[in-house]
């Protein structure tokens, strides 16, 4: 009898504890003025986090809230913002308040020292040795490289579809990040790894699996969120295909190193001048060595070709339902081709050759920002005294990315895919558009992106029509936090005559 006491009161004393510890942030926002998603007992606000499409989510709660909300995802206070004003402050004019990300131990050194996970000084100095790789004279070098391979791509297409009486259906996502993979190998390594034939081949399953395309985001995913020691059952990131991945880009860096050759056209010399200053002071006082190089061609992958993915596959959705801009994209293509002698490149692709491309592209963009939630970490207590609305230092910040860039009051008819509306840019509000991020921290690729999906855009327009197809389909995935996840999405490439 006793012992059965004692066993209760031991059970009792850790439930309680269990409860304590799940609560102990609660209240935390809402000392800030900031009105939070009701939290569970212990759980946080999340509790059916594998249940709901999170950037859907994210607008519904907009709606309710407005443009500032949080939530407590298990314990860790998170606050949301999807007003352009708040955006700005945070993003940009305050970011000494918010300049880092939250600190991931994601268990293998490749993944622990990207950029987009750097902290401060580390940061700084990683981000500023890297720009050169993105100025616009490198990516006029390497636009040929993206061009003649978007082209190859849309040409295997083709051929495909000639022996299919005009017609091929493609698995978006599959079929265009396999091409994406291959073209990146080209621009970042300098290789051809020709996946775009072959879709399914061993380094592109490395990305997919490393990038956790088939996590279950089950009642144990969200768990894990809470309580982190549920993460060895439920990973969410794929630590084996990262060791081919590395050692495969370790391989072509050494190799050019040894070839003493140079590529004005990819990006392995900078990465491997960078490696040779490991010994400096400068280097060793930040601790970047030569895995931290490396581990940046790894970040360009995984930063851009999800991403572009995620982009081109909504974009040939909206094609698709959109006969009408398909149309008017052709005529500006058809005019600019006979201005460049049939030539799709860097000059004729551009802003003022090229107007409505553009357009299109960023109205897709905004429908379907890939990066759900831009972050950042509050390291120091922030007050707003205008607003009354106040952080406190270890909340994590975040534009909810698809409510900001449907804000009706700054895009009238949010939901309708619109791309005149970028006609007369000058008018809209800049914090309202935030696929890319904002402020020091945004993407650091965001030309090279725009560069890379207009190349495709043109020479896929030249030679094909997007159609529906009566498997035509676009379904979220539920529980993804990061990026959008969808199912295979369907459509049909026919050829012009
Ligand atoms: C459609 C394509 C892309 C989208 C939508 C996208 C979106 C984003 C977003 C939202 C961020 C976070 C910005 C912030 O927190 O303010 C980001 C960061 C980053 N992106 Fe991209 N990206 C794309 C393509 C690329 C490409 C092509 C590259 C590289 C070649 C790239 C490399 C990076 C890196 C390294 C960071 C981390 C920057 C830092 O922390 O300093 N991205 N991207």
């Amino acid at each position: 009898m006793w012992i059965l006491l004692i066993l209760i009161a031991i059970l009792c004393v850790l439930i309680a504890t269990i409860i304590k510890s799940g609560r102990e942030n609660y209240g935390i926002i809402e000392s800030g003025n900031i009105p939070v998603v009701p939290p569970s007992l212990f759980l946080g606000s999340e509790t059916k986090l594998h249940k709901e499409v999170q950037h859907l989510e994210d607008v519904k709660r907009f709606k309710k809230y407005g443009g500032i909300w949080g939530t407590y995802l298990g314990k860790s206070p998170q606050v949301h913002i999807a007003d352009p004003d708040l955006i700005r402050l945070i993003f940009v004019k305050d970011f000494q308040y918010f300049s880092n990300r939250q600190d991931i131990d994601f268990g293998t050194p490749v993944m622990n020292e990207i950029l987009d996970y750097l902290p401060g000084e580390k940061w700084k100095t990683v981000r500023s040795l890297l720009s050169p790789l993105f100025t616009t004279s490198k990516l006029k070098n390497m636009s040929d490289v993206i061009a003649s391979s978007a082209q190859e791509f849309i040409q295997d297409l083709k051929s495909e579809a000639e022996k299919n009486n005009g017609r091929v259906k493609i698995d978006c996502r599959n079929r265009l990040t396999a091409w994406l993979i291959d073209m990146f190998s080209q621009t970042v390594l300098g290789v051809r790894m020709e996946n775009s034939k072959n879709p399914n081949n061993e380094f592109v399953e490395a990305f997919r699996e490393m990038m956790g395309e088939n996590t279950q985001f089950n009642l144990l995913y969200t768990l894990s969120l809470t309580f982190p020691f549920f993460t060895r059952f439920a990973p969410m990131f794929n630590h084996e295909p990262t060791k081919l991945i590395e050692s495969a880009f370790k391989q072509v860096m050494e190799n050019r190193k040894k070839s003493g050759s140079t590529n004005s056209k990819d990006f392995v010399d900078l990465l491997n001048s960078l490696m040779e200053k490991v010994d400096t002071p400068e280097f060793q006082n930040l601790s970047i060595t030569e895995g931290t190089i490396l581990s940046q061609a790894v970040n360009f992958f995984l930063g851009g070709y999800e991403t572009s993915g995620t982009t081109l596959s909504h974009l040939l959705l909206e094609l698709a339902t959109h006969p009408e801009v398909q149309d008017n994209l052709k005529s500006e293509l058809d005019k600019m081709l006979d201005r460049f002698d049939g030539k799709i490149c860097h000059e004729s692709i551009s802003d003022t050759e090229m107007p409505y491309a553009l357009c299109v592209l960023k109205e897709s963009l905004r429908l379907a920002p890939p990066l759900l939630r831009p972050e950042r970490i509050c390291t120091q207590d922030w007050r707003h005294p205008e607003s009354g609305v106040s952080i406190k230092k270890g909340t994590i910040v975040m534009i909810a990315a698809w409510a900001a860039n449907r804000n009706p009051k700054y895009w009238p008819n949010p939901d309708k895919f619109w791309p005149e509306r970028w006609e007369s840019a000058e008018n809209l509000n800049p914090y309202a558009f935030t696929t890319f991020g904002h402020g020091p921290r945004n993407c650091i690729g965001t030309r090279f992106a725009y560069e890379s999906l207009k190349l495709f855009l043109c020479n896929l327009v030249k030679e094909f029509r997007v159609e529906v197809r009566p498997d035509t389909q676009l379904n979220y995935k539920m529980g993804s936090t990061l990026l959008v996840a969808f199912d295979p999405l369907y459509v049909d490439l026919v050829l012009r005559n």
